[in-house]
């Protein structure tokens, strides 16, 4: 019996005709003396029909023993749905297949959880240890099925614009890039590690000097760094680098590609250029440097007004060269203790004491600091704030990039609260897509009393800013951008360093790599550089954040087939798992840990 139609293809035009699906029993109903099974397949469903009156008893009784998920193929006649029968929420939901004739392909088991049950999404780790059943639930197929409709988009556009794919090794060395990396013993030099890659960076501008001109890869990446939500040790990429380009090469490049994927993906079209704010306005007015721009509650800068105020922890803040900065969350004065505690944490991760905040309520501001605060500096909140009664004022007083990030995170928390309780809301189908620009090119490591790379060591300074390299770190600006939408960061890249002069200075003065471990780890690339490179630059977006977005869910756990939990296992295939001793002989390799297994 070979498959004649999919399960989402039936329509009255297709009554009287003989036909053979292939699937899976979602649902077996007997009723009135007859059996209604309906197959399911990636496609959609069709109900089928077995009728005592019209089959062989064997066959009847077959059909009555099937349970859900059984695999099948069933052949019969399409007719119309009895009047009133129809399901207008399927869309075969008008015909029926009066069967004739049922194959078996295969038993089931009782599953561990209904492909059907509403609550299953919730239930991760049941999902995870069975993917395979996870996989049949139309939303996943939904999902899986947008990844490769985008990932061919994609190719077919980088290809339209010139660009060749190269694949680049998985098998790397180690390179500090920034994320913990994951090793790979080698068999042949005893004591040597190859390394996982964390991007294709070095080998996409080495491809640069060997005058690929454009390269693209759909690559795979791995990083050894706490899972979230938006973050999975191996992950992909959309990879890109060109030469002989400019920054606005890129936008106009991304910009394209992301309409063409909008509009194959939702069918929108979306406004392009893109909005571009600067790492600073970024910071400054939403706290975070990629802003989700869809709702205001925007920071907003109180400095001076309390630079000489009887407040001390505000007065004494600015004192030590810092800021204070406010944002008036309205309507949030009924926030509980609970919440003002989460809010209070994100300021003590950031090492704070505390958070100050008032409550507006009842005509009268509620908070154990009003009392320090003169008429002048409540009319100055007021006015710049807009107070009004219901609204809830959280402060943060610290350096500037501390303040703005602690106000950054109480914001988007503020917004999740007023989203929770209908008091905020966001058309799912709004997409702000913004590129932030600016970045400085390196950021200080109090820890550690160095500067290091804020994108990574490959990023060019703006060439005027060159010259404060050495004597003026926190002055120097990146070619650095990154794209960001609804408050993601999609991706980020940069117009690259090709001179080596200026790369090795970079390694070993500001950076201060000693000279012995650049040429150890980085040798080859200055090298490259060398012998003829050329100007070039690049970016990379996240493949899977790309598709989160485009199914509408918050994890891209859901849009990757075989995801790690959390904690990095797999938990369908229970990996990490041990290996055999041998295998660590062979890689001259010993296990020191305290757990046995
Ligand atoms: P970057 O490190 O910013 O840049 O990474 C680019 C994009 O990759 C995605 N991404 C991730 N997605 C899922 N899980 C992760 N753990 C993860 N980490 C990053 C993000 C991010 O914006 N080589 C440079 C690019 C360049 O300069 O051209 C790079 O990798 O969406
Ligand atoms: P204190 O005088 O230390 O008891 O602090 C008075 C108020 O200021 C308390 O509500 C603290 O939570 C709050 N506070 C302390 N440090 C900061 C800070 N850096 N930014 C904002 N509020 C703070």
């Amino acid at each position: 019996m070979k498959r004649t139609h999919h399960c989402n293809e039936l329509r009255p035009a297709h009554i009287g005709q003989i036909v053979t699906l292939s699937g899976w029993v979602h649902s077996r109903r007997d009723l009135g003396g007859l059996i209604f099974i309906d197959v399911r397949d990636r496609e959609g469903r069709t109900q089928t029909v077995f009728d005592p009156s019209d089959l062989p008893k064997e066959l009847f009784d077959r059909a009555a023993s099937l349970r859900s998920e059984c695999v099948v193929a069933i052949s019969g006649k399409v007719r119309p749905r009895p009047a009133g029968t129809n399901n207008p929420r399927i869309a075969t939901g008008e015909v029926e297949v009066a069967v004739r004739a049922l194959e078996v392909l295969n038993m089931a088991e009782v599953l561990p959880f209904p492909v059907d049950d509403p609550e299953v999404a919730s239930k991760v780790k049941l999902r995870l240890q069975y993917r395979y059943l996870d996989l049949r639930r139309p939303e996943m197929a939904r999902n899986l099925r947008t990844r490769s409709k985008v990932a061919t988009a994609v190719r077919v556009f980088m290809d339209e614009q010139g660009f060749l794919e190269v694949e680049t090794p998985t098998l790397f060395k180690s390179t500090p890039e920034g994320a913990r990396e994951f090793l790979v013993p080698s068999r042949r030099e005893p004591g040597k590690f190859y390394a996982l890659p964390q991007s294709p960076q070095q080998f996409k501008q080495i491809l640069m000097v060997g005058g690929i001109e454009r390269y693209f890869q759909l690559a795979r990446c791995y990083r050894d760094e706490d899972q979230r939500a938006d973050r999975q040790l191996e992950f992909t990429q959309i990879d890109i680098e060109m030469s002989f380009i400019e920054r606005e090469d890129i936008y106009t490049l991304i910009e394209g590609l992301l309409r063409r994927v909008w509009k194959l993906a939702l069918g929108k079209d979306i406004v392009t250029p893109f909005n571009r704010i600067t790492f600073e306005e970024a910071l400054n007015r939403y706290g975070a440097d990629k802003p989700d721009t869809r709702f205001g509650m925007e920071l907003e800068d109180f400095t001076g007004q309390f630079r000489g105020s009887g407040f001390k922890v505000f007065s004494g803040a600015v004192a030590a060269g810092g800021v204070v900065k406010a944002l008036n969350a309205k309507g949030l004065a009924g926030a509980t203790q609970g919440q003002i505690e989460t809010m209070t944490e994100y300021a003590k991760s950031f090492g704070e004491k505390g958070l100050a905040y008032i409550k507006v309520e009842g005509g009268e501001w509620k908070s154990p600091i009003v009392k320090f605060f003169t008429d002048a500096e409540k009319a100055g909140l007021t006015q710049k704030l807009g107070v009004e009664e219901g609204d809830l004022i959280l402060f943060a007083a610290d350096q500037w990039l501390a303040a703005c990030e602690i106000l950054g995170r109480i914001r988007l928390y503020c917004a999740e609260v007023l989203k929770g309780q209908g008091q905020l809301t966001i058309d799912p189908n709004r997409f702000d897509f913004l590129w932030v620009v600016d970045f400085p090119l390196l950021s200080f490591d109090k820890e550690q009393n160095r500067w290091y790379s804020s994108h990574h060591p490959f990023t060019a300074p703006v060439a005027e800013d060159i010259p404060f390299l050495t004597s003026d770190p926190k002055k120097v600006r990146g070619q650095h951008y990154d794209i960001v939408v609804n408050g993601t960061e999609l991706g980020g890249g940069s117009i690259r360093i090709h001179q080596p002069e200026v790369q090795k200075t970079v390694f070993e003065q500001v950076l201060q790599i000693p000279p012995e471990e650049t040429k150890l780890r980085f040798g080859y690339l200055l090298e490259a550089f060398r012998y003829g490179a050329p100007p070039h630059g690049g970016i990379a977006l996240g493949f899977d954040r790309l598709i989160a977005i485009l199914c509408g869910t918050p994890s891209i756990r859901d849009v990757i087939a075989f995801p790690k939990t959390a904690k990095g296992t797999d938990l369908m295939t229970d990996s990490p798992a041990p290996v055999t001793a041998r295998q660590l002989r062979d890689l001259h390799l010993e296990v020191k840990t305290g757990k046995k297994e």
